[in-house]
């Protein structure tokens, strides 16, 4: 870790805001000391500022039942309100929302008013099914406006979404639709996806036929909303699968959001921890909506009336949620939503959208920049860039020379560079730079937004001086912070609270420079982060040891040059399974088996069949020394290994000797 910070420090430069940036800005110096004076105070008016409250709140914070925190508990507020209606009734109803681009080219566009409109027909379609307020949904869909507008109608009837990433298998997709129980699933037929029609549909009624506890107990699910989009062959449940064109078209036009308390659920969105059953991580509505706003506006500078945003994540993870839907939508903005991949049918598209949009603000994760980089500038120098003027990262450190590339390449030299640090369970950024104010620093995600209590702490809880190492804790509740895992408050405690009492555990390692600025060191937890996707090592190997050939398991993130870590497994079989396969089948079956188990992103880049696996006199398998082995470094200290010829066994093979 230590040589991986010595690197981070060779880049010297600092980025001061411009003259002309400073002028425009919206986020003001003065912004750190009114937090730091009062921070109930501040975000109190951040709350009433930013949202519109159908019934005003008089409480700021109630910690009393820590962990769980309530904020603005004696307000009301409808989410999908404060997203939409205020915004027409502000004049704004001609504004553009959603500039939408399918993947094969096709467009549309949803101004605040249209927008508006069509979720008020799914809100009433919802309720034409017997959606009550708290009822969870489970949506399974492409990157389509109907994605955008289904989390809008759940929440405007106080039901509860639970998104499932459309890349996740049929198994991953029933687990998460028993965990929360949902009523209706809202999916497509398919979606566009490098060229061709991927169906979900299909992956829809395998999750619902599937008997995963083998009781015969038929799924929660009373009905499946299906988008045509794919126009792919589906086979149709009568009684169960509707049409969503034409159950919007059999509703009323017409639906009043009303409010609902603060602390109301808003959505369940599944993450993966440290054991192998994915968490539910809740998120409630004042709270949320209000970090969300503020983080959006402030960290990304938005003018709502001349900014075109563009977040390419995907709706299906948390930064979907919080900066693809709900934050912009708050604030007014008008954005694009994409529904391909960056390179197709060339690797120049999303350049191209950008120069077609005027896009002047870009928040994507340094996995797709550090692509970006390997196919050269003289893609992205063949478009019209110069309108960009914020870009933003996500999902893991961004190293200085993606940093630096960004800038230049995409950011025309001018534009900074915001590198924002947060998490499912924090719910919006929480350590960021603010532009217009900070000098910029490549690889650091520099300083706590206004508001948020950051330490960085070791493991006795004692805070570390300046440049070492430590565990980055948050001291104060926050307002978007998770408020449990879903049917499961002892987890809850267990995983975030329990080693250091009421300062929240984020599972990050973390260091201040001399300058006191934060830089992000990984996970520092069974946690892997792939193309800036949560994985968990216990949970594909779990899924390794579920197929009959396989007797143990052991599961790495390795380092990767794009995509930051990638997963490494190495695998015992059971003699009697093999038979006569080779090795190299086996290989190709287990890696189908994990990717028809949990999704695609989770399918090892790398299987080797071992002997045996290294571990301590306790049994524990020494991950950490299998992590050197697969990234070719010197292994670390063996002592506490029952045998260490196995290790070099392994070695040996990775080596390929
Ligand atoms: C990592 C994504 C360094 C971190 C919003 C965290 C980062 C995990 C950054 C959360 C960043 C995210 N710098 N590391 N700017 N952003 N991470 O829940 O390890 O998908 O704990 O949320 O990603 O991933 P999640």
């Amino acid at each position: 870790m230590s040589e991986q910070i010595d690197n981070l420090l060779h880049e010297v430069r600092r980025f001061p805001p411009s003259a002309e940036f400073v002028a425009n800005a919206v986020a003001q110096p003065e912004i750190y000391a009114e937090a730091k004076a009062d921070r109930l105070a501040f975000w109190a008016t951040q709350a009433r500022e930013l949202l519109h409250w159908h019934k005003p709140f008089t409480r700021t914070l109630d910690w009393s039942e820590a962990p769980v925190a309530k904020w603005f508990d004696d307000g009301e507020l409808n989410v999908a309100y404060n997203c939409l209606d205020r915004h027409v009734l502000a004049g704004n109803g001609d504004r553009v929302a959603l500039y939408w681009e399918g993947e094969p080219g096709d467009t549309a566009t949803f101004t605040y008013a249209e927008l508006t409109a069509e979720v008020k027909r799914a809100a009433n379609v919802l309720i034409k099914h017997g959606i009550e307020s708290g009822d969870r949904v489970a949506i399974y869909m492409p990157m389509i406006p109907e994605a955008v507008i289904a989390m809008l109608a759940i929440a405007r009837v106080g039901a509860v979404h639970s998104v499932v990433f459309g890349g996740f298998s049929a198994d991953s997709l029933r687990s998460r639709i028993d965990d929360a129980q949902a009523k209706i699933v809202v999916t497509a037929d398919g979606g566009w996806r490098k060229g061709k029609v991927f169906p979900l549909k299909p992956t829809v009624d395998a999750a619902l036929a599937a008997d995963p506890t083998g009781t015969g107990a038929p799924s929660t699910v009373e009905h499946v909303l299906v988008v045509k989009r794919g126009d792919n062959d589906v086979t149709w449940k009568a009684g169960r699968d509707l049409w969503w064109h034409e159950e919007l078209a059999s509703v009323d036009a017409e639906h009043v959001a009303l409010g609902f308390p603060a602390e109301h659920p808003l959505f369940i969105l599944y993450t993966s921890g440290t054991t192998g059953r994915p968490k539910g991580i809740l998120h409630t509505s004042g709270g949320y909506l209000t970090q969300s706003a503020f983080t959006h506006k402030n960290v990304f500078d938005l003018h709502p009336e001349s900014d075109v945003y563009w977040c390419t994540a995907d709706v299906g993870w948390i930064t979907g949620h919080t900066y693809v839907v709900y934050a912009p939508l708050a604030n007014g903005a008008t954005q694009l939503l994409f529904e391909g991949t960056p390179d197709s049918p060339h690797p120049g598209r999303w350049w191209e959208l950008i120069e077609k949009y005027k896009v002047t603000i870009l928040y994507t994760a340094p996995t797709a920049i550090r692509s970006f980089m390997k196919l050269g500038r003289q893609i992205p120098e063949k478009f019209d860039l110069s309108s960009i003027r914020v870009l933003g990262s996500v999902g893991e450190p961004i190293n200085p020379e993606a940093w630096i590339w960004y800038h230049d390449v995409i950011g025309g030299g001018k534009a900074p560079i915001l590198d924002t640090w947060w998490q499912t369970e924090t719910g919006a950024i929480m350590v960021a730079a603010l532009p217009g104010i900070s000098t910029l620093k490549p690889g650091s995600a520099q300083v706590p937004i206004p508001g948020i209590d950051l330490e960085i702490i070791d493991e006795h809880g004692v805070i570390q001086p300046h440049n070492s190492g430590g565990l980055l804790v948050i001291a104060e509740p926050w307002p978007s912070m998770l408020r449990g895992i879903w049917g499961d408050p002892e987890r809850f405690k267990e995983t975030y609270w329990e080693k250091f009492g009421a300062k929240y555990f984020a599972g990050d390692g973390a260091r201040y420079d001399h300058d006191g600025d934060v830089w992000l060191l990984g996970r520092v937890d069974d946690v892997m982060n792939v193309s800036g996707h949560r994985l968990s090592t216990a949970e594909i190997e779990s899924s390794l040891v579920s197929n009959q050939m396989v007797a143990e398991s052991a599961v790495v993130g390795a380092a990767d040059e794009t995509t930051g870590q990638s997963v490494v497994a190495f695998v015992i079989l059971k003699s009697s399974h093999i038979g006569d396969m080779s090795e190299a089948d086996a290989v190709a079956l287990l890696r189908k088996h994990v990717s028809d188990q949990i999704g695609a992103i989770a399918r090892p880049s790398r299987i080797y069949i071992v002997a045996e696996l290294p571990k301590t006199r306790s049994g524990k398998i020494m991950r950490r020394l299998l992590q050197d082995v697969a990234e070719g470094r010197e292994i670390g200290d063996t002592q506490t290994l029952t045998d260490t010829t196995v290790l070099q066994t392994i070695s040996a093979q990775v080596r390929g000797d």
